[in-house]
């Protein structure tokens, strides 16, 4: 087993010092006996019973640590605190950035986003000492921690809702209902987004903040990612390319102006209640459109002929009914106006050539 110290603690506290988290000071080398956690924490039975009786355990299942990522590494390179047996009842939370920063010498893997990390949501308000805020091990685990790519990382894609949910419980149990969330969760589909896929991991910001990814005018592109494609939607039954068509509607095209007052997806199709029209629960279920578009003061008189007709529509497809025959009809008019004029135009002033060359042109 490798350890922190000393082999690159000098090192890696100089470093880690330039971070915006504290770093722990670094303990000189601990004596050996210092390092047998498995005396105490090795026992299944150790737990800790709190006065009113609710018992904690203790035992930390060494396998667990043996398969995970850090599998070389020492509990003390974590829980760089214990300096002594017995150490102290509170011991400090496991800072992850003692290695995980750029340019570590310890090889761990930078979080690619780490910036990121720190000026999120959630980095902002743990620096500011929010421990509602989730620090790395609140999203990745403690001692199982696995690649992303292992089903069971809590980070998996399959598993990032309920990580995000066991703080968000609200808008989890909404997405575990939506279209997205059955087909990720039940049918087990990574086509289909976390929340991840739309909010970012590290780099998170709040919906208000015009940066993010999910405010207003930003919310198109990130639909977009996945129903911008034609193929996309088709596979899965959609007739229409939803971005392409929502772009030309003025809502569409106030948005793309920077509106962020105007209806985007999200408005219509909520956030994380996304389900098929067909679905009499969803906002854009013939039945709820008036509601949809009613509220937030946007069409107070909205009423049952709003749900007549299509809203995603592109006048180019046989599929949008009349309105293509309608485009159609004006496309030929159009042409055919445009072509008699330009007849017009031809023989009249062939007409004059002609009077011209034979010197006969009238006055009138
Ligand atoms: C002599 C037994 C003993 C040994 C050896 C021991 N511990 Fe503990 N440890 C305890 C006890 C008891 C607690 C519960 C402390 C409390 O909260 O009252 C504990 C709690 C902990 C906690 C949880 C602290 C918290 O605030 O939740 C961590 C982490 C920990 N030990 C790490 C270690 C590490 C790392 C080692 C080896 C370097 C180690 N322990 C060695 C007895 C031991
Ligand atoms: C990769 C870093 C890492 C290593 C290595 C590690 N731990 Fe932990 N440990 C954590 C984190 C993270 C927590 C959760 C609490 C926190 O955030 O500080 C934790 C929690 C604990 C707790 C509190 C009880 C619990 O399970 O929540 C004990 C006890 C503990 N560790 C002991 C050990 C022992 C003993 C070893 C070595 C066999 C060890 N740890 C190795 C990161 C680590
Ligand atoms: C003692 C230094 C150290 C600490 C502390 C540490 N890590 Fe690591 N971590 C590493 C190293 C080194 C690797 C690379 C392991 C490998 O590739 O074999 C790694 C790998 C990882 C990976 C896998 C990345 C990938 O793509 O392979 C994740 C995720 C991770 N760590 C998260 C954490 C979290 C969360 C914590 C805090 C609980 C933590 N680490 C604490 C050193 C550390
Ligand atoms: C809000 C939850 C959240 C927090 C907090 C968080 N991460 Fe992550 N992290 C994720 C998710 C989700 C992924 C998976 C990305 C993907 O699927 O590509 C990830 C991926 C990673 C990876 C890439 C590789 C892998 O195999 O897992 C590393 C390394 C990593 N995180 C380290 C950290 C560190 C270090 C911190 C603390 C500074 C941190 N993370 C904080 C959610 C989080
Ligand atoms: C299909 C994309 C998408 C998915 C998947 C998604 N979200 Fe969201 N989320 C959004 C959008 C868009 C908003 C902004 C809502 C708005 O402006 O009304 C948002 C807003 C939020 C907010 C802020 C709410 C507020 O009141 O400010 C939180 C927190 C949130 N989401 C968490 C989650 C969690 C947790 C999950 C997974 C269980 C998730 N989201 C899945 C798109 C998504
Ligand atoms: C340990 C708890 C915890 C975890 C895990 C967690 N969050 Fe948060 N999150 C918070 C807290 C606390 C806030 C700030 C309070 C608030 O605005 O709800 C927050 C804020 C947010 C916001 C901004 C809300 C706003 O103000 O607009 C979004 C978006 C968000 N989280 C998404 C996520 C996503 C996505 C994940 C999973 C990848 C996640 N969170 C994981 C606790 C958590
Ligand atoms: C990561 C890719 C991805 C992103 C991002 C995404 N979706 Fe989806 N969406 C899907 C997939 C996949 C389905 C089909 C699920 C199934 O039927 O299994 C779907 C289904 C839907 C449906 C239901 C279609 C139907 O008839 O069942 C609607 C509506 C929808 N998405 C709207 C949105 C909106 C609005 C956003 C942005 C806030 C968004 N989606 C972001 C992948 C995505
Ligand atoms: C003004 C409200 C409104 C806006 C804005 C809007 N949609 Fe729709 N969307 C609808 C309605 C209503 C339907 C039902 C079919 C129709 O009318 O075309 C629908 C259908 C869909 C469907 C097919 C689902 C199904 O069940 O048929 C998808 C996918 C979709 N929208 C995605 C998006 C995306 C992505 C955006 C943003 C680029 C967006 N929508 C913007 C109202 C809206």
């Amino acid at each position: 087993m490798r350890t922190l110290a000393p082999l690159a603690s000098a090192a890696l506290a100089a470093a880690a010092a330039a971070q915006p988290v504290p770093a722990p000071t670094p303990a000189p080398p601990p004596a050996a006996e210092v390092r047998q956690c498995g005396i105490c924490h090795g026992r299944r039975e150790f737990k800790q019973v709190d006065a009113d009786g609710t018992a904690r355990t203790l035992w930390v299942d060494e396998r667990e640590l043996r398969r995970s990522v850090h599998s070389k590494w020492h509990c003390i390179d974590c829980h760089a605190d214990v300096d002594r047996i017995p150490h102290p009842a509170r011991l400090a939370k496991v800072n992850c950035q003692r290695c995980h920063f750029p340019g570590n010498p310890v090889g761990a893997p930078e979080d690619v986003n780490y910036e990121g990390y720190v000026k999120s949501v959630h980095g902002r308000l743990r620096l500011a000492g929010n421990l509602k805020a989730p620090a790395c091990q609140d999203c990745h685990g403690a001692h199982g921690v696995v690649k992303h790519t292992d089903p069971a990382s809590q980070v998996h894609p399959t598993r990032v809702p309920a990580t995000c949910g066991r703080c968000h419980v609200q808008i989890f149990a909404e997405y575990t209902t939506s279209a997205h969330g059955i087909s990720l969760l039940e049918k087990g589909n990574t086509e289909a987004p976390s929340c991840s896929a739309c909010h970012g991991e590290h780099g998170i910001l709040p919906a208000k903040e015009n940066a993010s990814a999910v405010s207003a005018t930003h919310i198109p592109e990130t639909c977009s990612t996945c129903h911008g494609m034609t193929e996309f939607n088709l596979r899965y039954g959609i007739p229409i390319n939803p971005v392409r068509t929502f772009r030309h509607t003025f809502h569409g095209i106030a948005n793309e102006l920077g509106s962020a007052r105007v209806a985007n997806c999200a408005s219509c199709h909520t956030a994380h209640n996304v389900l098929s029209a067909s679905d009499p629960r969803s906002t854009v279920n013939p039945a709820n459109i008036p509601t949809t578009c009613g509220r937030a003061g946007c069409h107070p008189g909205a009423n049952a002929n709003y749900a007549r007709g299509r809203f995603h529509i592109d006048p180019s497809s046989r599929d949008a009914g009349i309105i293509y025959w309608v485009a159609l009809f004006f496309k030929i008019l159009t042409i055919s106006t445009l072509a008699g004029l330009g007849m017009h135009i031809l023989l009249d002033l062939a007409k004059k050539l002609r009077h011209r060359h034979h010197g006969a042109a009238t006055r009138d």
